[in-house]
């Protein structure tokens, strides 16, 4: 007997064959049982009639309560109402394991606070396992990107003893007496990567003690971080536009099922990723919000509101660039043409799902840099290895971060990031 996993049902249509799994859902209608059963790849709707069964199977089927563990046997046979076009014509149960207790996750609304303490339990219902599947393609998707262009995958350290985002938001920890902080970014150490690789990204783990409890934030989440010597800043920013094409582009075509579940508009994502997307000054940017009615000025960081503006206006993507060289972090470049703006863009998503990427050319000189530390109250001691970089055969080169969460989310089309994380850190969410 062939043992299969559901998403593979539709080519063994005629055979029998053995599904190992959970009781999803149950219904009866008289005297036929249907059982939704889910393997993380998929739920079949497997059948079993009491004429045709024996009656003792039908009476233990009867009396299962949801997530019993599972391993069934049937018949496949083709059914086009069916999700996934199939049903199986159940022969034989064994039962693994019988919950001990009614599964708490009804298949009907609970409050968010509910859902969230039962994060363990919630994530193998409803739309969260697509949500969950096409978070693995999107992480696979950015890998394959630099791989096939070339890059080195590298990692930067968790632990650290500066700053790259600012003070305010940095998770301190004991290191044997000495002071250390949770990684904002791996920003400065890929930097020191790519002097020695050339091409570098990493998918890592970052920390923000962020105080704001908004469906756009977490404070420990994913980002696609990626650093390259000799790329200027226009350069830059054409590899972040490929890169949201190409990983929307991977989702669509291998998760299509999944996005269907989630009832996302596909055709509605593949336009909004059609190259290129358009590049607005931040000065620009300002003026539009203002003539929608935004109470906003230059020197103003975007909030929700504006996001959604910027979404309805361009309908794709937008980098807003040059922003004013107070509201940015140390580490980017002056533009030449305009000193008092950063060689910087940040890329908002489309339908008001926020900042997916930050982005800048690098300073390159040891007197900038220091320039830009002082300025910043930012001692020198900790940054000396990071000034090193600018001593010894420093090049032009720029980098960017992208939040794996919130670029799943717009892609998902789902409102709140804690959905698109296995388990969400955020203010006042420790467990499970
Ligand atoms: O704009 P950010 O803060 O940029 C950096 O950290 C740079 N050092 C990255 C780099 O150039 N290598 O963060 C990058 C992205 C944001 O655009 C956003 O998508 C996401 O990370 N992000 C968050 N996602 C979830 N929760 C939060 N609290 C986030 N803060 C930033
Ligand atoms: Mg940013």
């Amino acid at each position: 007997m062939r043992t299969i996993t559901i998403d593979e049902a539709p080519r063994f249509v005629g055979e029998e064959v053995t599904v190992r799994g959970w009781l999803y859902n149950k219904r009866s209608s008289g005297k036929i049982l249907f059982l939704q059963v889910r393997d993380g790849t998929g739920v079949i709707q497997g059948v079993l009639s009491e004429p045709d069964s024996s009656p003792s199977l039908f009476a233990d089927a009867d009396r299962l309560n949801r997530e019993s563990s599972l391993i069934v046997t049937g018949v496949l046979h083709e059914d086009h109402r069916a999700p996934g076009g199939c049903e199986l014509q159940i022969k034989d149960i064994t039962v693994v394991q019988e919950p001990t207790d009614p599964f708490p996750i009804e298949l009907k609304e609970h409050t968010p606070g509910f859902l969230m303490d039962h994060r363990h339990l919630w994530m193998r219902t409803g739309r969260q396992v697509p949500i969950l599947r096409i978070r693995d393609t999107v992480f696979r998707a950015v890998r394959d990107f630099f791989h096939r262009r070339g890059f080195v995958a590298t990692e930067a350290p968790i632990l650290t003893g500066t700053s790259v985002e600012g003070t305010t938001t940095l998770f301190e920890v004991d290191y044997f007496g000495e002071k250390a902080y949770l990684t904002q970014s791996g920003q400065l150490y890929l930097e020191a990567t790519a002097m020695a690789l050339g091409k570098v990204y990493w998918i890592g783990p970052v920390f923000r003690a962020e105080k704001s409890k908004t469906r756009k934030h977490l404070t420990e989440f994913w980002m696609a971080e990626a650093e390259m010597a000799y790329y200027d800043y226009a350069d830059n920013n054409r590899l972040q536009e490929e890169l949201i094409a190409y990983i929307v582009g991977a989702a669509v075509a291998e998760r299509k099922q999944e996005l269907d579940l989630l009832k996302r508009d596909t055709e509605k994502l593949l336009e909004e990723v059609s190259l290129p997307f358009p590049r607005v000054d931040y000065a620009d940017a300002i003026k539009l919000l203002q003539e929608a009615g935004h109470e906003v000025s230059f020197g103003d960081d975007f909030g929700a509101p504006h996001e959604v503006t910027l979404g309805e206006h361009f309908r794709k993507p937008v980098f807003i660039e040059r922003f004013p060289v107070s509201m940015k972090p140390f580490y980017m470049k002056r533009d030449p043409s305009e000193q008092s703006r950063v060689l910087a863009a940040d890329l908002i998503a489309p339908e008001g799902y926020g900042e997916l990427i930050g982005g800048s050319q690098r300073v390159d000189t040891l007197e900038e840099l220091s320039a830009q530390l002082k300025e910043r109250h930012l001692p020198s001691e900790p940054y000396e290895w990071y000034l090193d970089l600018r001593r010894y055969g420093s090049v032009p080169h720029s980098g960017f971060g992208l939040g794996m969460a919130r670029t799943i989310a717009w892609i998902c089309g789902v409102p709140h990031i804690r959905e698109t994380i296995p388990f969400a850190r955020q203010l006042n969410r420790l467990y499970p």
